[in-house]
């Protein structure tokens, strides 16, 4: 156990990093509600990503810190996506925009117009200078972890490694790496597989297996990921043996996400009952509601453009449909519970999960 972090003042929720979902607000309500508010850096580039830490800065500026070793750092977890950026693959992004062309067409897009390129960037030395800039408490990684340089900085500045896992494997070789803490991410979990030492989605398991088989694998703090919408449910992960718990679906409607319209009506509909995997819509598989680009082209299709490749194609068609009003090309990210989703402010809802932690 690290016990600075997860004994004196102990962080039990932590509300899951949410690129293109989310920003400070969210973050600083959660952290003021007791929990650890998470900045997802993945669609960010350097200056906003600079922006949003001061914004969290400022926005919790007036509150009383604990006092325990951690909390001289920023109280905040800032996560990035650590994939290889894969080689340019032009000919793989024209046939897909090829496959694409009957939507294209019916979306009056030309396909020539459609941009090419990546959507996302991976942790890099200038992600690592603004972490030294601002030493948040806690950086977390999704897709394994960045070079061991850049890991050894981190901690040498206090910060706490926290990096998901969807199977055991990756659970011990993050611990191997010098993980913190490892965040198990289950089968039910919304957004991207944090995936990264394997592709074969038939070694993806469900929350309530996958947790006390990495409880059992490692010494290190595990942190539930997955389905966790309910105080019954933050009982059962603390009851399998979890040391704390993150939550993103649950917040996708609270007041203070950045969701769209369209997202959060998706959210509380019967639509959220029909979740899948896709990889349409960056290259990697992703859960998320599924619509009518996903029903027509997938939802995993093997030409899609490696991962962040993919989502430059998907744009406009997303970008026409979004603004008759529809979500038919957007991703709808959603866990498999969003039975619990309301539109509430943070704080209430992080009140009614950390319950399930005291009770
Ligand atoms: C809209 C959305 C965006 C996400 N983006 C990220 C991200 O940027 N980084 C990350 O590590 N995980 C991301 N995740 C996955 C979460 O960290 C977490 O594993 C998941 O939300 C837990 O399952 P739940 O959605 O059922 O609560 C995202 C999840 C959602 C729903």
């Amino acid at each position: 156990m690290h016990a600075p972090f997860f004994d004196a003042h102990s962080i039990r929720l932590v509300q899951a990093p949410m690129a293109g979902s989310q920003n400070h607000a969210l973050a600083a309500a959660v952290f003021k509600a007791g929990g650890l508010g998470s900045l997802p850096a993945a669609m960010l580039n350097a200056e906003q990503l600079h922006k949003e830490l001061s914004d969290f800065q400022r926005a919790i500026a007036s509150n009383v810190l604990p006092k325990v070793s951690w909390a001289s750092l920023l109280p905040v977890n800032v996560n990035f996506f650590c994939h290889t950026p894969p080689k340019a693959q032009p000919d793989k992004e024209a046939a897909w925009r090829l496959k694409l062309s009957p939507a294209y067409q019916s979306h009056g897009i030309d396909p020539a117009t459609v941009g090419a390129g990546p959507g996302r960037a991976p942790f890099s030395e200038e992600s690592l200078a603004l972490m030294g800039e601002f030493k948040p408490a806690v950086v977390s990684f999704h897709f394994g972890l960045p070079k061991p340089e850049w890991v050894q900085q981190l901690k040498a500045w206090g910060i706490q490694i926290w990096s998901s896992a969807t199977t055991v494997a990756e659970a011990q070789w993050l611990e191997r790496q010098g993980a913190d803490a490892v965040i198990a991410q289950g089968l039910e979990a919304g957004g991207h597989r944090g995936m990264f030492l394997t592709e074969d989605l038939s070694s993806q398991i469900g929350t309530f297996s996958l947790l006390p088989q990495i409880v059992k694998a490692v010494k290190v703090p595990v942190i539930a990921a997955g389905g966790i919408s309910s105080a019954a449910a933050v009982r059962a992960a603390k009851s399998l043996g979890a040391t704390a718990f993150q939550v993103g679906t649950a917040f996708l409607t609270s007041h203070e996400a950045t969701t769209s319209t369209l997202h959060r009506q998706a959210l509380m509909s019967e639509a959220a009952r029909h979740t899948a995997l896709t990889n349409l819509f960056s290259g990697r598989p992703a859960r998320g509601i599924v619509n009518k680009f996903m029903q027509d082209f997938g939802p995993l299709n093997p030409d899609a453009p490696d991962f962040p490749l993919a989502t430059a194609a998907v744009a406009p068609l997303r970008a026409v449909a979004e603004a008759q009003g529809s979500g038919d090309y957007s991703p709808l990210w959603s866990g498999q519970n969003a039975s619990d989703c309301e539109a509430l402010p943070a704080a209430e809802i992080a009140h009614k999960l950390l319950q399930g932690w005291s009770s």
